[in-house]
């Protein structure tokens, strides 16, 4: 069952404490995917709960960098594109930028300006939900290119740190702490 697989991953995610800065619970999904059983089942995971949840999605944003491990990943799977929010300086071409914080630091977004087509159907991907910030600049960079943010999916949330608080569209969670 679902239930069972995501019992499973959450088995294998790392756990690193006072990683990267003293007082930080560092949630390693590297460590998971090393297990060939755990990577099939966050695929059929993530693939079953997008198509359930968005059916209308026309692409895919990753955030860089452990975003990027899905969204190719769930695009392919539902016959939509992809398209990336990158750290500061990496993507060349028009762009539209956004500054955020998140739970260890602060840093730059960046997307391409015609990355989205406009009024286009987006969700958005991650790997973990911790303070929202990231989330949250994702979705403005979206909206900024023209994008309707339909919905997020996060493999891991953090709960105690409410970043969905900060989030005003629909985001859905595999695994919660
Ligand atoms: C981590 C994680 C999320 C973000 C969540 O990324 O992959 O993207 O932090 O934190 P927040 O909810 O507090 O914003 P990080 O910036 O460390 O970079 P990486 O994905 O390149 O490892
Ligand atoms: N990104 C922000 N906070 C994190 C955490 N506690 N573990 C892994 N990635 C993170
Ligand atoms: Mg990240």
């Amino acid at each position: 069952s679902t239930n069972e697989k995501l019992e499973y991953i959450k088995s294998k995610i790392g756990t690193f404490p006072d990683f990267p800065k003293k007082g930080i619970v560092f949630r390693d999904i590297f460590t998971a995917l090393r297990d060939p059983t755990a990577c099939r089942y966050l695929k059929e995971v993530l693939v079953q709960e997008v198509k359930q949840r968005y059916p209308n999605a026309e692409i895919i944003v990753g955030l860089e960098s452990r975003g990027f491990l899905f969204n190719l990943l769930i695009a392919t799977e539902l016959g939509i594109g992809c398209a990336p929010v990158r750290k500061k300086g990496k993507l060349p071409g028009d762009l539209i930028s956004v500054e955020y914080v998140l739970e260890y630091g602060k840093d730059i977004f960046e997307m391409q300006a015609n990355a989205i087509k406009p009024g286009q159907k987006v969700i958005i991907v991650d790997d973990l939900l911790a303070t929202g910030g990231s989330l949250k600049a994702a979705i403005e960079l979206v909206r900024k290119a023209g994008g309707d943010v339909i919905g997020g999916i996060v493999v891991m949330e953090l709960k105690d740190l409410r970043g969905r608080d900060k989030i005003d569209c629909d985001v859905h969670t595999l695994i919660k702490y």
